[in-house]
């Protein structure tokens, strides 16, 4: 099963998480303005992570989401953080699904900077989502 993490984080909140995922599935953390942020092969599991901004989602974010290539995901699964609205999550649903890009019930969530225990139970939920 190929697994791979997308986010995007502007003061590192989000950026723990994905690290936590990406570590617990020995794959890279990769933000969406990176050069290696597209998708190469197909993940048939894609992490995408971002917060909340003043009830939007990141332009970063927003565009990596719209220029997604729906042949090389097989089912998304998302991570948020924010203060607390877990809006961002709802956005991020809604981008994908245009995309035509099954997504999972189950998401993650921590509310601002994730601490340890919620660190771990980020990687918990990452090898749970794979099995
Ligand atoms: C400019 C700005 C706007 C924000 N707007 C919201 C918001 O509307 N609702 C909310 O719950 N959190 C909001 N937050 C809090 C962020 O979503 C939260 O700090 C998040 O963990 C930041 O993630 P990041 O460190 O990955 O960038 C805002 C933060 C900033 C800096």
């Amino acid at each position: 099963m190929q697994a791979a993490v997308r986010y995007y984080s502007r003061s590192g909140n989000t950026k723990l998480v994905a690290e936590a995922i990406a570590k617990a599935l020995a794959v890279s953390a990769v933000s969406v303005d990176s050069p290696e942020a597209a998708l190469t092969e197909k993940a048939d599991v894609l992490f995408v992570g971002g917060a909340l901004y003043a009830y939007g989602l990141d332009k970063h974010l927003r565009e990596y989401l719209s220029a997604l290539d729906r042949e090389k995901v097989g089912k998304a699964v998302i991570f948020s953080t924010s203060w607390i609205s877990r809006h961002s999550i709802d956005l991020i649903r809604k981008a994908l699904e245009e995309k035509g890009v099954p997504v999972a019930e189950e998401t993650f969530y921590v509310k601002n900077r994730p601490n340890t225990e919620q660190l771990q139970e980020a990687a918990d939920f990452a090898r749970k989502m794979l099995d």
